[in-house]
């Protein structure tokens, strides 16, 4: 049976490991020019219809790297649920390409995508979750704290939005501490909450500093997500007081990281000192969106390689 990358949390703890001991392994390999085009002659269909900027790069150039083509479809060249159903256009790319990946609005839309295609199916980001970048996040985290990621505590401050419920599921999923800090009206879904709770893998408050207090690792997102781009205004007003800034990173322990997923609106959730700084690992995250993707576009095709990778030793 197929298998597609949705969310995390269809993930067993074993694949979540198989996936970034193979991205670090592709990552070691592309950096000595080791070639690895495990994916030749395959084809990947990129369907946006968002922007994008690092998910469009990261995945065309993992293609690439192996050994394979892939083909952008930008926001108005197919029309999904518009011009064309979407168990339509699942149906007629899957009998083309050998991978879909998809960033949309509804999370039901890839769910759909992923339940009518006959090819695995990405996630590159919907309304409800992000977990793309949570890979490449994690082996971020990797590469700063060691393999085991239980003893890092995390806290992000920001919107409950895709990126806040993705690091629900990856804190569910790798068992490490998690602290949310949102304005009242921007907590997480109810039910990721719930989850958050019967776990007991976090806690949400709406004090900043209080989620920051000695975190290893402080995220945070836009406050406007794609798509809200009215409320924008509004936004920035009930968010006041939960920028990450020198004062905010005061609470955290010393040696603790700064993590965007980007594109960051410098001056509103982060200063551009903070972003910038030593404590800033944004660019290793933008950098393994490309290893992650690999990882997962060679899993999804040739599961056995996944298998066949074992974590080099730390
Ligand atoms: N972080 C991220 O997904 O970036 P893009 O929106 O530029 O793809
Ligand atoms: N929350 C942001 C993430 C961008 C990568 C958005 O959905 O626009």
């Amino acid at each position: 049976m197929k298998r597609d990358f949705l969310d995390l949390s269809s993930l067993s703890r074993e694949e979540l490991n198989g996936l970034l001991a193979l991205g670090a392994r592709l990552k070691a390999e592309l950096k000595i020019g080791l070639e690895h085009p495990y994916l030749r002659g395959r084809t990947l269909a990129m369907v946006f219809q968002k922007p994008s900027l690092r998910t469009r790069v990261t995945f065309e150039t993992g293609m690439a790297q192996l050994g394979g083509h892939a083909i952008y479809l930008a926001p108005n060249d197919i029309g999904i649920g518009e011009r064309e159903s979407v168990k339509d256009v699942a149906r007629n790319i899957s009998r083309a390409v050998d991978l879909i990946m998809i960033r949309t609005f509804s999370h039901e839309t890839a769910v759909e995508l992923a339940r009518e295609a006959s090819v695995p199916v990405i996630n590159g980001l919907t309304d409800l979750l992000h977990p793309c970048q949570l890979l490449a996040d994690l082996m971020t985290l990797q590469e700063r704290f060691g393999r085991d990621l239980r003893k890092v505590r995390v806290a992000f401050v920001g919107d409950g939005f895709n990126l806040a419920q993705s690091w629900i599921e990856a804190a569910a999923l790798a068992g490490f501490e998690l602290r949310l800090a949102s304005p009242k009206g921007y907590e997480p879904d109810k039910d990721f909450m719930k989850r958050l709770r019967n776990e007991e893998i976090g806690t949400i408050t709406d004090d900043p500093a209080e989620a920051v207090k000695d975190a290893d690792v402080v995220y945070t997102d836009t406050w406007t997500s794609m798509g809200r781009e009215k409320e924008a205004v509004q936004r920035r007003r009930d968010f006041k007081g939960f920028q990450v800034n020198d004062a905010l990173m005061k609470n955290a322990r010393k040696g603790a990281i700064v993590m965007h997923c980007l594109p960051a609106h410098r001056g509103e959730e982060i200063t551009d000192d903070v972003i910038d700084g030593p404590r800033s690992v944004v660019l290793d995250q933008a950098e393994n969106r490309l290893h992650a993707q690999k990882a997962v576009m060679v899993w999804l095709i040739r599961p056995e390689i996944l298998q066949t990778t074992s974590p080099s030793p730390e």
